[in-house]
């Protein structure tokens, strides 16, 4: 049976509301995810997003990618996030970009999506959909709202190894993860949702270099920073957190995927 811990949705707004969704930006940028714009284009080309593609971003933060999809593939995207600084911040930063006619963002649940069947070319998703309490349901919900013949398209972090329970529950504590998927589970989850996986692809190796980046920032650029707005007990539990994902990551006990499934 899959191990889970108690998160639910208010523990995670509570990291995009306050300090957490502001560290993850210092570290990644405003496209939250590893990779950054690379990733997305990686995706984006995979997905076959381009001129006419109603994209809908799950787990969508503060815009990042869906602005520079809208912009340099011609798409439109709606975002949908649950935590309502992400969503405000959202729309205020797409506002002052001038993009509002491309894009859209809505407040809600990824797993109880506000959205009619056969509704989006693509689904996306980028290292959100870790933070999730039933993925089994959000691949259905996924499912659910793509057109017949669209793509679900994402990437996530994810278990890759054995691993003590001591060791998984400190990693999913510090990030605040209910559980983490495997590849595989994945695989099975689009296939059980009616989906035919086109293509998945085990990105662990290169997420273990950037984990280190991360480690590497925070003790060298944003040290003084993170104590003098959130304290040293703070700090030191950022460092320490960080230091666990880097040596997990590392050993090739979690790492990091990209799922391409056809509805
Ligand atoms: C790592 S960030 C996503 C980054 C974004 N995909 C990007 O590439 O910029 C995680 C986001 O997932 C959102 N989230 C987590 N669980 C959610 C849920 N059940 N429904 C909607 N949004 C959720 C959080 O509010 C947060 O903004």
């Amino acid at each position: 049976m899959t191990r889970k811990l108690d998160v639910t949705i208010g523990n995670v707004n509570e990291v995009y509301d306050g300090a957490g969704g502001i560290l993850w930006e210092m570290l990644m940028g405003e496209q939250i995810h590893v990779g950054a714009e690379s990733e997305t284009d990686v995706l984006a080309r995979k997905a076959g997003v381009g001129s006419g593609t109603h994209l809908l971003d799950v787990c969508s933060a503060l815009g990042g990618p869906a602005r520079y999809l809208a912009k340099n593939y011609d798409c439109h995207v709606t975002g949908l996030d649950a935590t309502q600084r992400m969503h405000a911040e959202a729309i205020r930063r797409t506002e002052d970009a001038a993009l509002s006619g491309k894009l859209d963002f809505v407040l809600g649940n990824a797993l109880d999506m506000p959205f009619a069947a056969n509704s989006f070319d693509v689904v996306w998703g980028q290292d959100a959909w870790c933070y999730i309490t039933d993925k089994q349901r959000l691949i259905g919900e996924c499912a659910r709202v793509l057109k017949p013949g669209g793509l679900l398209a994402f990437t996530d972090w994810l278990e890759t190894g054995p691993m003590t329970d001591g060791e998984w529950t400190a990693l999913n504590t510090f990030m605040v993860f209910p559980y983490m998927e495997t590849l595989e589970g994945y695989a099975a989850l689009a296939e059980q949702a009616g989906l035919t996986v086109v293509e998945k692809e085990d990105l662990t190796p290169d997420f273990a270099a950037h984990v280190q980046t991360y480690l590497d920032m925070v003790r060298n650029d944003f040290r003084q920073a993170i104590v003098d707005n959130y304290g040293q007990e703070m700090y030191d539990a950022v460092e320490q957190g960080i230091t666990l994902w880097r040596d997990a990551s590392a050993a090739g006990k979690v790492g990091r995927g990209r799922v391409i499934a056809r509805k």
